[in-house]
């Protein structure tokens, strides 16, 4: 099958990449880029694993994303939200909260909290259940989950207000 050559952004690293018109942004963040934080599941649209952050932050599912849609732009993935070689509050949170469950559900978890706090750092509960609500741990539960997404907000926001300050 003929491949086309896109070029990728990922986690502010430029690719140029020949891919198959079949494949999906998972395909490639994993098997071409090597980027394997980013997890494969029901590769369906239900489970959220493979949760990614396009540009605007917005949480993607990678699964059902078609790599050659993403030619000339940026995705962000697990991988690449450290800031300054620092956690992501989100992460950090998550250790903090004993909110890391498994290695499977957690990344595509912590991508769908940062998509949310990258739009509000004050979500109500109903935001924060409809973000999670894609990103099921179905071993366990969101209520630790829900303790780190409120604590990484809050860290947020006292960044924000110093930011302004
Ligand atoms: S792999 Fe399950 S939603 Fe993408
Ligand atoms: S799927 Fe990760 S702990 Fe349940």
């Amino acid at each position: 099958m003929g491949k086309q050559l896109i070029t990728l952004t990922v986690n502010g690293d430029e690719y140029e990449l020949a891919v198959a018109s079949h494949h999906t942004l998972l395909d490639v963040l994993r098997n071409q880029i090597g980027l394997t934080g980013t997890k494969r599941g029901c590769t369906a649209g239900s489970c959220g694993v493979c949760t990614v952050n396009g540009e605007r932050g917005e949480a993607i599912l990678s699964c059902l994303s078609l790599a050659v849609e993403w030619d000339g732009r940026s995705v962000t993935t697990i991988e690449g939200i450290r800031q300054g070689g620092e956690l992501h509050p989100v992460q950090q949170a998550f250790l903090e909260y004993g909110a890391v469950q498994c290695g499977f559900c957690t990344p595509g978890v912590v991508m769908s909290a940062k998509a949310l706090l990258d739009v509000t750092t004050s979500p109500s509960e109903d935001q924060i259940n409809e973000a999670l609500a894609g990103a099921i741990c179905r071993c366990t539960g969101h209520i630790k989950i829900k303790k780190a997404v409120r604590a990484a907000a809050a860290v947020m926001r006292d960044n924000e207000a110093r930011d302004d300050g």
